[in-house]
């Protein structure tokens, strides 16, 4: 996809031609001086009468009329130089890159110098540039009839950077790839139907994905989940005709197993609430109920790419909860796999059942740091709205090297607190040690604070992703649909991560 050329050629052929316009240029210098000087200085006149845009996140297109070799030019907007963003110039590329993909073109060039600040080397714009192409062009396929693939689509970009890097750039252009592909696989995991991604489909994606990269893989079945004793786990599956699956992907980057990342996922392939059941209209879209378990396996795919001299243990409960003879009920009592008893008061409430015995299970595979990602509840929305992922922790080192990806990867990302009195709500039954769900009042909290209870000890963070796993409308960087919601950051996390002295 990618061709790196140091020189800008003016006169080499291409459809198209990309080029950064920062704010108030007074006039073109350097290589666009040359450019406005092939346009007899029109391009300025064009600047200064707003017909192109410096505007952040502004494409303007100019047709070339065959005065250089490209036939037209994209002038992408940057704004003021010194307010230009990581984050926001990943916006401007994915902008760009929608509109070039409206052209149907196939081929381009770019020129990446004219995107550098003070603040932005020639190596993060190649990540951003690389990570928005795949990110804004992605689309899922569906299922109809007639294919709605685009019949053209860019096959190839040449990149020009005159940066003395040129194996950094090539280098940062494929680590951009690779985050933005394991992102799209968990936007496709996320975004297909119940019926067509199973618990077993699932794991059957993991281990497809584990034998690509060299992962280990374990995926324990029914009667293996039995003889752990995941009594939570499998109270959420006992209604199914789909057995249960718990997938275990291990990527081992250091000479020994110790400081172990434990990422673990909610797997639910379609949550109907169980016989504390949802409305008609609050039970569509609950495909999307495994995005925590999309989120760490599209992060597994990253690491698989990039290597990183980390450990990492990936656990994945998988299941659907639905409605049978044979379902669990709200009061019965149920037995983790750690031996905690939990009175079941919303069988609704299943995500934090199923993450209770995985949680549990990770610590038995060695994770000594533990994340969990899942679309856990509606108050995490009602709390922090449609586009802030929800944190909780009983560690702050852990929770800010996980602030810290988020930031990095562009994704938000909010605290709510752990107090001891919504601890105490969660510990209150008057026939089990916990109780699955101890009220509407802070929701969000107290399914945080249930997960808590298995982490026990080890640093814990919890991300609810229930608002962030899916967009209602097309963003820069991508479609309405699934977003893949905390695949970069958990790569990013586990890419940077450094053990905590305790
Ligand atoms: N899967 C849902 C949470 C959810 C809601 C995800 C909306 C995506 C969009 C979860 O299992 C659930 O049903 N949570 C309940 C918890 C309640 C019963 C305490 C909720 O949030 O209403
Ligand atoms: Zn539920
Ligand atoms: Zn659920």
């Amino acid at each position: 996809m990618f061709q790196v050329k140091k020189e800008l050629d003016l006169t080499a052929e291409h459809e198209g031609l990309v080029i950064g316009l920062f704010d108030k240029p007074e006039k073109f210098s350097g290589h666009l001086a040359n450019l406005d000087e092939s346009f007899n200085g029109q391009l300025t006149e064009l600047v200064k009468s707003g017909d192109i845009s410096a505007k952040l996140k502004s494409i303007s297109k100019v047709h070339s009329l065959e005065k250089i070799g490209a036939k037209r030019i994209w002038f992408v907007g940057l704004g003021k130089e010194k307010e230009l963003s990581f984050d926001k110039l990943r916006e401007a590329f994915g902008k760009l890159f929608k509109e070039v993909k409206g052209s149907k073109l196939t081929q381009a060039a770019i020129y990446l110098d004219s995107f550098v600040t003070d603040e932005l080397d020639a190596l993060d714009a190649a990540h951003a540039l690389s990570e928005a192409c795949e990110l804004a062009t992605y689309q899922f396929e569906g299922y109809r009839q007639k294919s709605n693939e685009p019949e053209k689509r860019l096959e190839s970009l040449t990149v020009y950077s005159a940066s003395d890097e040129e194996e950094g750039v090539k280098a940062s252009l494929t680590v951009g790839y690779a985050f933005g592909k394991g992102t799209n696989s968990a936007r496709t995991l996320v975004n297909t139907p119940g019926n067509m991604l199973t618990a077993n489909d699932l794991a059957n994606y993991a281990a497809e994905l584990g034998a690509k990269y060299d992962f280990e893989v374990e995926i324990l079945d029914k009667a293996d989940i039995e003889k752990l004793g995941m009594g939570a786990f499998l109270a959420v599956n006992q209604g199914s005709a789909e057995p249960p699956k718990m997938i275990v992907l291990k990527y081992q980057g250091k000479e020994e197993w110790k400081d172990v990342i434990g990422l673990v996922g909610k797997g639910i392939t379609f949550d109907t609430g169980g016989y504390s059941i949802k409305t008609k209209a609050g039970i569509v879209g609950m495909k999307t109920d495994m995005g925590g378990a999309a989120a760490v396996l599209g992060a597994m795919e990253i690491i698989g790419e990039i290597k990183p001299e980390q450990n990492v243990v990936a656990v994945i409960p998988s299941t659907d909860n639905m409605i049978s003879g044979g379902a669990f009920k709200p009061d019965d009592v149920i037995t983790s796999m750690s031996g905690k008893t939990i009175e079941v008061l919303n069988t609704d409430a299943e995500g934090r059942l199923v993450l209770a015995d995985a949680v549990t299970y990770a610590k038995h595979h060695g994770a000594g740091y533990l994340v969990d990602v899942a679309t856990l509840t509606g108050g995490v929305i009602t709390a922090l709205g449609l586009h802030t992922t929800g944190a909780m922790t009983n560690y702050e080192p852990l929770y800010e090297q996980v602030l810290e990806a988020s930031m990095e990867a562009g994704e938000q990302m909010w605290q709510l607190p752990l107090f001891e009195s919504e601890k105490e709500r969660v510990r209150n039954s008057a026939v089990a040690d916990l109780n699955n769900s101890p009220g509407r009042e802070g929701h969000a909290i107290v399914a945080g604070a249930f997960i808590g209870e298995f982490a026990e000890g080890t640093p814990w963070v919890h991300l609810d992703i229930a608002g962030t796993a899916t967009a209602s409308k097309a963003h820069d960087l991508g479609p309405a649909g699934a977003t893949g919601a905390m695949v970069r950051t958990l790569a990013l996390f586990v890419e940077r991560f450094e053990p905590i002295e305790k």
